[in-house]
């Protein structure tokens, strides 16, 4: 009887948590068994191990062979266990020395020829495997190379078939790490990056609006008539953002690995997402969902970035009710049979919606037809507990005719005010240093109460909304925050009766 053990992760929402890969080759009747795998993923892993290893020209062990994942709670659905079943295999063979199997990760799916196949979801398993203490080194698929390389003091082993992994392993010469690759700038799903403010005439409110929207992480509903440029506005909002800072950068970019839409070229995600998805989405497709494999959802890609929802009221009614969860938490978990996954999903939502559903209000109002009725049913979908959840709401209205002939030249860019956005962040940033918050939108009800409650005479314009029901209590939390921002963007050290004012016009906003 010999024994081999080796080391792979699973995943579990974005988290990588270590398996302990164990096989077991004895006497018996010739097979093999997994044990710790569900059913299906366990006969598919079965035929593709050993197809591969026999399809690399070395000796299948003719003996009872069983391999154990440990622990079995964890989920171990996916093909990722493949490579590290077939070297545990291997090991217990003694094809390969089983103690220069027994401290590296492996991951890895493999074909049937021998091939070793990318995965999905590898940065965040090898994130998982670099929280070992001393040397961690990791085998990954050739194909995920620059992926696996953003984690810092990893060593990463990329391979590209079977036969190669053995040969170095018998050997013991470790292939040279390749250096890592400059992170390049993804293409943002939704945005050309040549878009500018500039494009956009007049609506100084909204453009307001967006403004304190990237300064503080805030939420925004732009409420107007078609052609007014709802759409064109909120496609420049990820020109105001900075970039994200490098422990956002890894945690979005994990997050489109388990989506499996990260671009191996390009891995690192370095800007904020920008994500619109249409208004015919499931929930499944919003949320995060899947049969077999629970993947994350637009709220999730969209995480540390927008999620823009043009035409809102056209969201089927229980998607955009499932947003509130994530709106409060900044995370959302999607229940399945076999268990429920949580991932991160802090994002900005903006909304766009036109005041009917008709769409032909494009000239003047008379050629609209919809009753009061219909319009009060179709904004009625956006529901009172949604709308609690959006700190500003603004009216987008028709540009006159003098805006639209004005000189263009005096124009704010996008750059210049993403400077402004930048001094107020980092304003913020520094009163919750120590914190785990960056952004005035992150501070907790708790914590916005106990330790960021503006002075008392600021507070005096929500009195008489709170009396008379126009303010919620989350709508009061919400408004002090935007309080916050408007005094970072005015270089406050507190907001004053001024900034709460505005911020509260900004709350109540849109009458309908
Ligand atoms: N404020 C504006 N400034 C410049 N162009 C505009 C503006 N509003 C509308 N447009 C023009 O009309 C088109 C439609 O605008 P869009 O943003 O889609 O409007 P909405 O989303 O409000 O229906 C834009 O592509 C642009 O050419
Ligand atoms: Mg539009
Ligand atoms: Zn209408």
């Amino acid at each position: 009887m010999a024994v081999a053990r080796t080391r792979s992760v699973a995943l579990v929402g974005v988290a990588g948590r270590t398996v302990e890969v164990e096989a077991d080759v004895g006497n018996g009747l010739a097979g093999i068994h997994l044990i710790g795998l569900p059913d299906t993923a366990l006969s598919e892993a079965r035929d593709r191990v050993r197809s591969a290893v026999v399809n690399s020209h070395y000796p299948w062990p003719d003996a009872r062979i069983t391999v154990s994942l440990f622990p079995a709670s964890l989920p171990k659905r996916g093909s990722q266990f493949d490579l590290a079943i077939a070297v545990a295999v291997l090991g217990a063979a003694g094809v390969v020395p089983a103690e220069r199997i027994a401290e590296p990760f492996f991951l890895g799916e493999l074909g049937l020829d021998g091939r070793i196949r990318p995965i999905r979801g590898v940065l965040p398993s090898v994130l998982g495997a670099a929280q070992h203490d001393g040397d961690v080194m990791v085998v990954v698929p050739s194909g995920n190379a620059a992926e696996a390389s953003l984690v810092p003091e990893v060593k990463v082993v990329p391979v590209g078939h079977l036969r190669d992994l053995v040969e170095w392993l018998r050997k013991g010469e470790i292939p040279p790490t390749p250096e890592a690759e400059e992170p390049v700038e993804p293409p943002q799903s939704g945005m050309s990056p040549e878009v500018d403010l500039t494009e956009v005439v007049g609506q100084p409110v909204a453009r307001r609006a967006l403004e304190v929207c990237a300064a503080g992480g805030h939420n925004l509903w732009m409420l107007g008539p078609p052609g007014t440029g709802k759409t064109m506005l909120a496609e420049r909002l990820p020109t105001l953002l900075p970039g994200l800072e490098l422990d956002h950068a890894l945690e979005v970019t994990a997050i489109h690995s388990v989506a499996g839409v990260l671009p191996s070229s390009a891995p690192m995600m370095s800007r904020p997402p920008f994500v619109s998805p249409h208004h015919t989405a499931t929930t499944a497709a919003i949320i995060g969902g899947g049969s077999t494999i629970v993947r994350p959802g637009a709220v999730s890609l969209a995480h540390r970035g927008v999620l823009f929802m043009d035409e809102a009221p056209e969201f089927a009614r229980h998607v955009l009710d499932a947003l509130r969860q994530p709106l409060e938490s900044g995370r959302v978990t999607v229940s399945r049979a076999a268990g429920s996954v949580t991932f991160p999903a802090r994002f900005m939502l903006v909304l766009a919606a036109n005041p009917c559903p008709c769409a032909r209000a494009e000239d003047q109002a008379e050629s609209c037809t919809c009753t009061p009725t219909v319009r009060r049913r179709y904004l009625g979908r956006l529901s009172g507990p949604l709308l609690d959840r959006i700190d500003m709401k603004v009216t987008v209205v028709r540009s006159s005719r003098r805006e639209l002939l004005a000189d263009r030249q005096f124009v704010e860019t996008s750059k210049t005010v993403a400077e402004r956005v930048l001094v107020a962040r980092e304003r913020a940033a520094k009163r919750l240093a120590g914190t785990p918050w960056r952004l005035n939108a992150e501070i907790p009800s708790a914590a916005l109460h106990a330790d960021y409650r503006p002075p008392a005479a600021a507070m005096r314009p929500m009195t008489s909304c709170l009396d008379s029901g126009a303010l919620t209590a989350r709508g009061l939390d919400r408004v002090v925050r935007v309080a916050w921002t408007l005094a970072d963007l005015a270089g406050k050290d507190n907001p004053g009766e001024d900034e709460t004012n505005a911020a509260l016009g900004f709350w109540l906003g849109v009458r309908s």
